[in-house]
């Protein structure tokens, strides 16, 4: 059945640990990472059109590209060019999660185009290739078709599911201006200039791991770690502000979500999230305040 039009939903993720290992000869870092996928979603909506579309609407939608170097609108044109078929396409999407935000915001569009196109030509791809293609896109659109809590290794994209019990609930304090995340990975490697990085930095963390299966989040929150939060902090030292405001509010821990600068804050339940958030909007740190829970699916087609 050829279908009119297709909306899928694709969640923000954040990195609960980040270990960056050392520059490799590709301009990537070999990571090891452990995702989660929270309820702030962008939906992306793609349909038949004359030729290949993109609009944004939605927070921050101005910063975002509307021509071929969109992410989305890449996916589209990969997905065709394997199908061989002309990409026209309109895509259409409504952006949750911050741009430039540390939140794979752009890399969930990428999904939700990927799984979008995939179900409107009915092409039947199976889940590895897709993941291949998503891969070939950016480092973290294959945890955004995946969701859940996942372990991250290569530059992101080789993932394992996790097990974690219950739920976790977050607040996320959004920043006034984006950070760009190959400058923030360069101004790491600046700050590291003068010590070697060793194999240390991408150990399993087998610790989070199992706090992860034991669902509690006291046990969890001291175990959150992102080797990027120093060089996030260097970018925009008013992130320390945010960061001690959150923890000030009654968070378990916060950090830097990716390479930021949006500050994510577990907290020990939902009424606390709810409490911190007020806080946080009322200390005005932050641009938007926004609570979420994890982990939750990744792309979905969603039936309108
Ligand atoms: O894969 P993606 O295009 O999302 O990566 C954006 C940039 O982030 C890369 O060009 C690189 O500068 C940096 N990066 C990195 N190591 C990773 C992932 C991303 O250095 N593992």
């Amino acid at each position: 059945m050829v279908s009119d039009a297709v909306t899928v939903r694709v969640p923000a993720k954040v990195n609960l640990y980040l270990g960056v290992g050392p520059l490799r000869e590709d301009g990537y870092h070999d990571l090891m990472t452990v995702f989660q996928a929270l309820s702030l979603y962008d939906d992306v909506r793609v349909s038949p059109s004359t030729e290949l579309r993109i609009t944004t609407e939605g927070e921050g939608a101005a910063e975002v590209p509307a021509d071929g170097t969109n992410l989305a609108a890449r996916a589209v044109t990969e997905v065709a060019r394997r199908a061989e078929r002309a990409p026209k396409v309109a895509i259409e999407v409504t952006k949750r999660i911050p741009v430039a935000g540390g939140m794979a915001g752009g890399s969930a569009d990428a999904a939700g185009a990927l799984v979008g196109v995939v179900d409107l030509w009915d092409l039947g791809i199976e889940r590895t290739e897709l993941s291949e293609i998503a891969a070939g896109l950016g480092s973290d659109v294959p945890f955004a078709l995946h969701g859940g809590t996942a372990l991250g290794t290569g530059r992101g994209e080789q993932l394992m599911p996790i097990l974690a019990r219950g739920e976790f609930h977050w607040v996320l304090a959004i920043s006034r201006s984006g950070l760009s995340t190959p400058a923030v990975y360069h101004e790491l490697d600046r700050l590291r200039e003068n010590r070697s990085v060793t194999d240390v930095e991408t150990e399993r963390p087998d610790a989070l791991m199992a706090a992860l299966t034991s669902g509690d989040p006291r046990v969890v929150a001291p175990l959150l770690r992102n080797d990027l939060q120093p060089a996030a902090l260097s970018l925009q030292p008013a992130l320390r502000r945010t960061l001690r405001a959150g923890i000030d509010a009654g968070a378990l821990n916060g950090i830097v979500s990716g390479s930021g600068p949006t500050c994510a804050f577990l907290c020990a339940d939902e009424t606390s999230a709810v409490n911190v958030a007020a806080e946080l909007s009322g200390a005005g740190v932050a641009r938007a305040v926004r609570t979420a829970k994890g982990p939750v699916p990744g792309a979905r087609v969603v039936v309108e």
